[in-house]
């Protein structure tokens, strides 16, 4: 178990990925609350649900010394969402794989925090992890996700699109775009 004062905090001109605290269960809930927010997902989450997110959340910083991190702006909002990044959970045609992922809260869109979080998080995955490669994925019709993955440079290749393997086949949200980023084409940037 990695301890949290090993946990990296990283900061950009004006995010700060931060470390989880009890405080940030009930902005997280009322966020997984938020239909507008969770359009693309199977559903809103209870705050029960939300609350065992959230932990699962915390476990993986414990296990792999890295997550995904509360976004907090400094001055303006103590918590507007999160962003980070995590081991895919599932088995996949491109598993084993690290994802980066964000769910920011709806003041919080349409200033280019989530784009300059991911950003650290990226910097972070490639210039101290040194991962090979990073991914990241969603259903097509969420284009202001895919558009923060392709303001990162992060291509897709429709032969790499893959249904989601926790849904049933069928399912409306079941197609999913896989977007991948290299360590090289990072470090090229
Ligand atoms: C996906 C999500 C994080 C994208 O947020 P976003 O605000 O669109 O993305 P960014 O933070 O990168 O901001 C880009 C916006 O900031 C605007 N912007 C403001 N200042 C800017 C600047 N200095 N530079 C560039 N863009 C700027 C851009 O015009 C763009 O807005 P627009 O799309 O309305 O034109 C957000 O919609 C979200 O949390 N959705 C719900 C959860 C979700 O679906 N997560 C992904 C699951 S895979």
């Amino acid at each position: 178990m990695i301890p949290e004062a090993s946990i990296p905090v990283l900061q950009g001109t004006r995010v700060l990925l931060r470390h989880w605290t009890d405080a940030d269960l009930a902005p997280f809930a009322a966020m997984n609350a938020d239909a507008e927010v969770m359009q693309h997902f199977p559903a809103t989450l209870s705050r029960a649900e939300s609350d065992q997110l959230a932990s699962r959340v915390r476990a993986h910083f414990e296990l792999y010394g890295f997550g995904v991190w509360v976004l907090e702006i400094p001055g303006e909002l103590s918590f507007a969402g999160c962003v980070g990044l995590q081991q895919v959970s599932f088995d996949a045609h491109f598993t084993p794989a690290v994802e980066i992922a964000w769910r920011l809260v709806r003041p919080a869109w349409g200033k280019h925090y989530a784009t300059e979080a991911a950003e650290c998080a990226l910097r972070y995955a490639f210039e101290v992890k040194q991962f090979p490669e990073v991914v990241s994925f969603t259903v097509p019709a969420n284009l202001r996700s895919q558009a923060v993955m392709q303001r990162l440079r992060m291509h897709n290749k429709a032969e790499d699109n893959f249904a989601h393997p926790k849904l049933p086949a069928g399912h409306a949200l079941s197609a999913h775009v896989l977007y991948r980023l290299r360590h090289e084409e990072w470090i090229a940037k």
